[in-house]
This record gives structure tokens, sequence and C-alpha cells, in this order.
């Protein structure tokens, strides 16, 4: 089978990254990229010289030959470089959230389900094998029912102008807790500030509210002096910790939960009794999760993989932004709990 043939779009922090995990599977080739910063093109220029360089998306579709397009770009372009790459008949993975509406974001899943090619979204935390680890132990009922989900994803920057901290940040965590609960919330609630570039909020408080009254919260800031990436999983028989910058590995399995005996004496009622046990951690193998979500677009497009429920597809980055929109509109009305509109 030929090797896929890959342009990158948009050479900023992260689309590099992109650019040197592609180029080093052997199944594909990085033939272009494109940014209209010339000082960018030229970094990439000089790590990969058989690499065309592009000052525009439409310098790169009259001239070039591509399968797929990898995207990561700001997040207000999105949804014109997709829509474009996927009526040239190209595969496409873009970078998380998919777009910046709801109805953009499910335009461009139909479209890639009408053209019959993949378009994935890079929710590359569900590559990373600590996120891996705690989605497992969830499948498998190691800490029974789940009570609450609980995220703090913040830094000091990066700083962005055109979404908030909650679509830059929060979209990591709203996929991770849907992926790890198989449910999407039904409702939330949001309030955050802007402090340093109106209107938009460097600093969001979300509350979801998802069926069988399972409760996720998540913190987000770019405007914080500690870098944070964890998340709390509280369940009725163990707890479980994921830590990505933790020294001693990411997760921890705390053998610890509240036990309801019968209090004999006022019939009908519980005493609370905390149980402790042991904590556990688990090795977890180190490995890059941009690679190995490079690896899964990849074999997708090879094997013609078009799943809906495959981890990052179209219709579940689709559904990060319905929430994503409200959170928005929670945040309009100062912290008011409002109902999740699915589209699709
Ligand atoms: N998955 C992750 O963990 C992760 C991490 C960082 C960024 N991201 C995502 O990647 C995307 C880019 O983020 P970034 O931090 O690299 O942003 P950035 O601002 O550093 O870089 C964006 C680049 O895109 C270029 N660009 C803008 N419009 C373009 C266009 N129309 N065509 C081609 N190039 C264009 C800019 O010149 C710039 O070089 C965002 O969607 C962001 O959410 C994801």
């Amino acid at each position: 089978m030929a090797n896929l043939r890959i342009a990158v779009v948009g050479l900023g922090r992260w689309g590099p990254n992109h650019v040197r995990n592609f180029a080093s599977l052997a199944e594909c080739e990085v033939v272009a990229v494109v940014d209209p910063d010339q000082q960018a093109r030229e970094k990439i220029g000089n790590l990969y010289p058989a690499v065309a360089l592009h000052d525009s998306l439409e310098s790169l579709l009259s001239e070039e030959t591509c399968d797929a397009l990898v995207v990561a770009t700001p997040t207000d372009t999105h949804f014109s470089i997709v829509k474009a790459g996927l009526n040239a008949g190209m595969h496409v993975l873009c970078e998380k959230p998919l777009t910046n509406r709801s109805e953009s974001a499910w335009e461009l899943q139909k479209l890639a389900e009408e053209n019959g090619v993949v378009l994935m979204v890079g929710h590359v935390f569900l590559f990373n094998s600590g996120i891996n680890y705690l989605c497992n132990a969830v499948r498998e009922q190691a800490a029974g029912q789940i009570y609450c989900l609980n995220a703090t994803r913040t830094n000091l920057g990066p700083f962005r102008s055109d979404v908030n901290a909650a679509w830059d940040l929060a979209s990591h965590d709203i996929y991770i807790f849907n992926q790890l609960l198989g449910a999407r919330p039904v409702s939330v609630s949001a309030v955050g500030e802007s402090y340093l570039r109106q209107p938009v909020e460097d600093i969001v408080f979300i509350t979801l509210f998802y069926p069988d009254r399972v409760m996720g919260h998540i913190h987000v800031s770019w405007l914080d002096p500690k870098k944070v990436r964890q998340i709390t999983l509280v369940g009725e028989k163990k707890m479980i910790t994921w830590d990505e910058l933790a020294n001693l590995g990411p997760i921890t399995v705390h053998d610890r939960s509240v036990q309801k005996e019968p209090a004999y004496e006022t019939f009908g009622e519980f005493q609370l009794l905390t149980r402790e046990g042991d904590l556990m951690l688990p090795r977890i193998p180190a490995s890059e999760p941009l690679g190995a979500q490079a690896r899964a677009f990849v074999d997708r497009c090879r094997d013609g993989e078009l799943s809906l429920e495959a981890r990052g597809s179209a219709r579940q980055g689709a559904e990060v932004v319905d929430v994503l929109e409200g959170v928005d509109r929670s945040l309009q009305q100062d912290g008011a709990a409002v109902e999740i509109h699915y589209g699709g």
C-alpha cells in the first residue's frame, strides 16, 4: 500500500509536533506544510528539506497531491480549513476543539460521512497511557459506581484571543469525562472571568451534570502560577487520581471508601465509616500521546475505519463543541444551569 501523503497546516507552538510525529512513521510521508508566517515555514524547511512550503491553503490545494490534512491552526480558522480539505477528498485530523460553533462542527461531521473520509479530532488525552489506565479501571468497575470527577488544568499561559480558557483547555477534560463515563452531560453550569483581554474568559469553573447523578467539575485557567494537570475520580469502592506531572507516575489508586453501617439505635438510619486501605501506584509505560494519535489516524485512513465511536471521531468532537456552547450560555447567565443541546 502506498504511503499516506500528509500536509500539516499551522506551524505555531503545536503544529511542528505533528510534523515530527508524522515524519517518524513509516507508513506516511509529510509532503507539505502551510503557514503564512515565513519564519515558521523556514524552521520546518531547515529540519525537513524535502517538505514543500506553502504560505496558504489555496497554494497547497492547487499545487500538491495529498491524501490527508493535519490542521493545527487557531480554533476560529478550523471550519474553513477542514471543510476545504474534506471537499478536496482528503482525510483530516483537526486539532481540538473541532470548531467554535456547534452548527459548523456537525456540518463537518456530516460532510466527512458523505465523502467517506476520516475526520478525526485531536483529543490527544485519550492516547495518554495514564488516562487509558483510568478508562480501563472504570470499564472493569474497579472503583465501583462513579460519584464524581474533578479536573484541574491550569498554567500561566499560553493565552488565546480566539477562544476562552474553557474552549482551549476544558475541551480536553470534557472529552475525557465523556469517554470515562460513556455518557454525555445533560446540563452545565459555569462561572468565569476575563481579566487580561475582554471578553475572553481566562479562568472558568465548570460543573457538568451527567445522567445518574454523576457530577463532573472542571477548573481551567491560563492565569495561574502553577501548571496542574489533574483528575480525581471518586467512586463508591475506590478513588483514583491522575496527575500528569507527578514524579512517581501519573496514577494513584486509593483503596479508600465510605461504608454505611446500620445504626440500630435509630431504625432506618446509617452511620458512615471511612475505610482506609492501601495506596497503589501502577506502572504506567511512558509514551508520547501525540505519536499514538498520529499512528491511529494513519491506520484509520489506510483501513478506511470510519466508526463513529472510534477515539476522536468527529461525532465525539462535535459533542464536545455542544457542551462548550452550553458553557458559554451559562457564563452569559452568571452560572445558571443550562440544558445542553446536541446537534447531529
Ligand atoms: N492537543 C493539544 O494538547 C494541543 C496543544 C496545543 C495546541 N492545540 C491546538 O492546536 C491549535 C493550534 O494551537 P497553537 O498553540 O499551535 O497556536 P499558535 O497560535 O501558536 O499557532 C497557530 C499557527 O497557525 C498559523 N495560521 C493561522 N491561520 C492560518 C491559516 N489560515 N492557514 C495556515 N496557517 C495559519 C499561524 O501563523 C500560527 O503559526 C489550536 O486549535 C489548539 O487548541 C492542541
